[in-house]
């Protein structure tokens, strides 16, 4: 670690905890006046990183904070992304401690948001700042960080579209993925799409008495629950046809690559608390989450759930459902082809209405590209190990927007660990991955701006 860090170590955590203690959950709108507190926060602390031209880009939603510092035209310009909105944190008896009142324990951050995306995010700012204090900024630098990732990136990508000539850059850099362990450093070089809707199923048009009427009409949540069990089949293939007509199937040297990559599927079972994986047959767990697709439920009601008992059939069940894609399946097609065939499948006793949310596109980033080389060279110098290149399970919609509407590529240099429970009650981030990612960026420019001059 170098002087400046370490000298600032105490200030750049507290900054990070002051950051925590805002609850930017762009899902609820109970937090709206927070969410936009945290765009403010940040924009003074870009500004004092000494960034330029910085200032809240106000949107249909909530502000993109965007902020630069040009050095030279000559230098290839680096623009960061990263995200200031989180999860809900619900539910806030699960946590062992306040979700926005963060807590250092056994060398972790504790919090929401503390390693997705607000830890990981600010590892950029500080690591700005120490580049700016020592004059050793080597590139170019973009910031635009957003409030609405975790609902969509919607108004983002209007943003992006709008304002090409702002963003242009020479690569995107985004810490909001993992690596596989401390020991063991990755980069991320993959994300799947996302295709995420909600289903209505609807029986009688009131409540009714489950013993006056019960065996003679359709419960709709008997029927939904039945109509989601048929998604699957024996072997967990999933079963809405067409579903993997694009699918990009990965040859068996690509594949045997792959296995390469550390994996203990006991210790796995175990951070888990699992009897058994379960998943499609004919693959690994490592497979069945980064280069399949997948179909899961992510919430499911209807009728009585409140205290001691009802007897009651509903009106009406509902479900969340979201599909992870993979190349080169698109989330347009794959909702397409899941309302049509949910609707098909629906008995003639019950109606049934599919509503699309939102969605987003899988992608595959370079591993051959001076800026993943130079991201490979920054891990391996801080981490002392080459770092792996491995695609993720997870979704950032805005990635593969970013290669189709500005034709840049995105270097996902992740900090966090599956164990941090990103979205889970008790999120939190290591102070080692918090301090290594600041230790690391700076490499990472001053190698890609070596080796994109060719020296
Ligand atoms: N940072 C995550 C995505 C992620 C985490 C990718 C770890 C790879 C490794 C991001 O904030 C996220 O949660 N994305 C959502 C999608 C969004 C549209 C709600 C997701 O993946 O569910
Ligand atoms: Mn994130
Ligand atoms: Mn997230």
């Amino acid at each position: 670690m170098n002087d400046f860090l370490t000298q600032n170590k105490d200030r750049f955590l507290n900054e990070l905890l002051d950051l925590l203690r805002l609850p930017s959950v762009s899902a609820d709108p109970k937090f709206k006046d927070d969410v936009i507190a945290t765009a403010q926060f940040l924009k003074e602390k870009l500004e004092a990183a000494g960034a330029d031209k910085v200032e809240l880009c106000q949107t249909a939603g909530y502000p993109i904070l965007y902020g630069e510092k040009m050095v030279d035209p000559k230098l290839p310009t680096v623009l960061v992304y990263g995200h200031y909105d989180v999860q809900p944190a619900d539910p806030y008896e699960l946590w062992d401690s306040p979700p926005f009142e963060p807590v250092i324990k056994n060398e972790k951050i504790y919090a929401r948001g503390a390693c997705d995306d607000k830890g990981q995010m600010y590892m950029h700012f500080k690591a700005f700042e120490m580049m700016m204090r020592e004059n050793k900024l080597a590139c170019n630098v973009k910031f635009m960080i957003e409030g609405e990732e975790e609902v969509g990136s919607e108004n983002l990508g209007t943003f992006v579209k709008n304002n090409k000539k702002k963003l242009k850059a020479d690569v995107i850099l985004i810490s909001d993925t993992g690596i596989i362990a401390n020991d063991t450093p990755s980069i991320t070089s993959g994300l799947r799409g996302l295709s995420y809707l909600e289903v209505e199923v609807t029986g009688p048009n009131r409540d009714l008495h489950s013993g006056l009427y019960g065996g003679a009409v359709a419960n709709p949540i008997n029927i939904l629950c039945k109509m989601i069990a048929s998604l699957h089949d024996e072997n967990n293939h999933i079963t809405i046809p067409g579903f993997y007509d694009n699918v990009d199937e990965l040859s068996k040297e690509e594949r045997a690559e792959m296995a390469k990559a550390p994996f203990d599927l006991e210790k796995y079972k175990k951070a888990l608390d699992l009897g058994d994986i379960h998943g499609e047959a004919g693959y690994s767990t490592l497979e069945r989450t980064s280069i399949r697709p997948t179909l899961d439920v992510n919430g499911i009601w209807g009728g009585y759930t409140g205290e001691g008992a009802k007897t009651v059939i509903a009106s009406k069940a509902f479900a969340k459902i979201s599909m992870r894609l993979v190349p080169h399946q698109t989330s347009e097609e794959i909702t397409e082809k899941f309302q049509k065939h949910f609707e098909s499948i629906a008995p003639k006793s019950v109606k049934v209405l599919v509503k699309p949310h939102h969605g987003g596109e899988p992608v595959v980033t370079p591993t051959n590209s001076v800026a993943y080389q130079a991201a490979s060279k920054a891990y391996e110098t801080t981490f002392g190990k080459k770092p792996i290149p491995v695609r993720s399970g997870g979704s950032i919609p805005i990635v593969a927007m970013f290669k189709s509407e500005l034709g840049i590529d995105s270097v996902m240099m992740g900090f966090g660990l599956d164990s941090d429970a990103i979205h889970s009650p008790n999120e939190s981030y290591g102070l080692f991955n918090y301090f290594k990612g600041i230790e690391t960026i700076p490499y990472f420019y001053q190698y890609y701006a070596e080796m994109s001059s060719g020296k």
